[in-house]
């Protein structure tokens, strides 16, 4: 191999994603938040990220007490129906379904009261609101741990009251809080905040997991053009990443 090659190799984009192969959060389920409308879509997205290298997917339809009211008796019909359709397809890809829970008073009721939705036995994907975080949320953290669930925060760097206190990451990771980041942040789909934000926690080597958060197909656009993107590159080839265990 010569030198030139040498350069080719290293500065060469992804081909695709299929070394990740599996998308731990994303809102293909037809009709149930602001993700895929309908079945039709459902298949588009499913097919379209299939073809960037995904081979299973959770789906993790919003739960918002006052705006998305799903639960098991939404979720997991709408499952069924998208695994037949795909089987009736021939795609080749399995696909799954949690939830993706936004911490408010009625999420602190369920966690008490109800079975949540994981990803596998025990993962919980959690987001918080965009425009400031909820003052008890290491307490809510703490009380998913001690029901024996294993937390995600679902894209970190889109939280902009924690952008000048960077620490805040590394102190939620470090109480065992895993850190998913969208991949559409590190090709700057969310801006340049957010993109600054993933760079800087995928360079500090604090990122646990990356997730599609798919929703439509400028989407999976953003997701064709992160496949250039260096950063990208690093963290699937050289980071120990959680999403092939989930
Ligand atoms: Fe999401």
């Amino acid at each position: 191999m010569g030198l030139f090659d040498i350069f080719k190799k290293k500065s060469s984009p992804l081909a695709d994603y299929s070394l990740l192969g599996t998308d731990m959060h994303s809102h293909l389920l037809p009709g149930l938040d602001d993700g895929a409308p309908d079945m039709q879509a459902s298949l588009k997205l499913i097919m379209d990220l299939h073809e960037l290298g995904f081979r299973k997917f959770w789906c993790t339809p919003h739960i918002m007490s006052d705006f998305y009211k799903n639960d098991p008796s939404t979720i997991l019909p709408a499952l069924e129906s998208v695994r037949e359709a795909v089987k009736e397809q021939g795609i080749p890809v399995e696909v799954f379904a949690a939830a993706e829970y936004y911490v408010d008073e009625g999420f602190v009721k369920k966690l008490e009261n109800e079975k949540l939705l994981t990803l596998g036995e025990k993962h919980l994907l959690f987001e918080v609101s965009y425009i400031n975080a909820p003052e008890n949320l290491s307490q809510v953290i703490f009380n998913m741990q001690l029901k024996g669930y294993r937390p995600i925060m679902a894209h970190p760097e889109r939280y902009p009251f924690w952008y000048r206190d960077f620490e805040k990451y590394k102190t939620f990771r470090d109480s065992g809080v895993l850190m998913q980041v969208n991949m559409n942040s590190i090709s700057g789909y969310y801006g340049p905040d957010a993109r600054a934000i993933a760079l800087k926690m995928i360079d500090e080597g604090i990122v646990d997991l990356l997730g599609t958060d798919c929703h439509h197909e400028r989407h999976v656009e953003g997701l064709r053009r992160g496949l250039k993107e260096p950063a990208m590159r690093k963290l699937i080839e050289q980071t120990a990443l959680f999403n092939a265990s989930l």
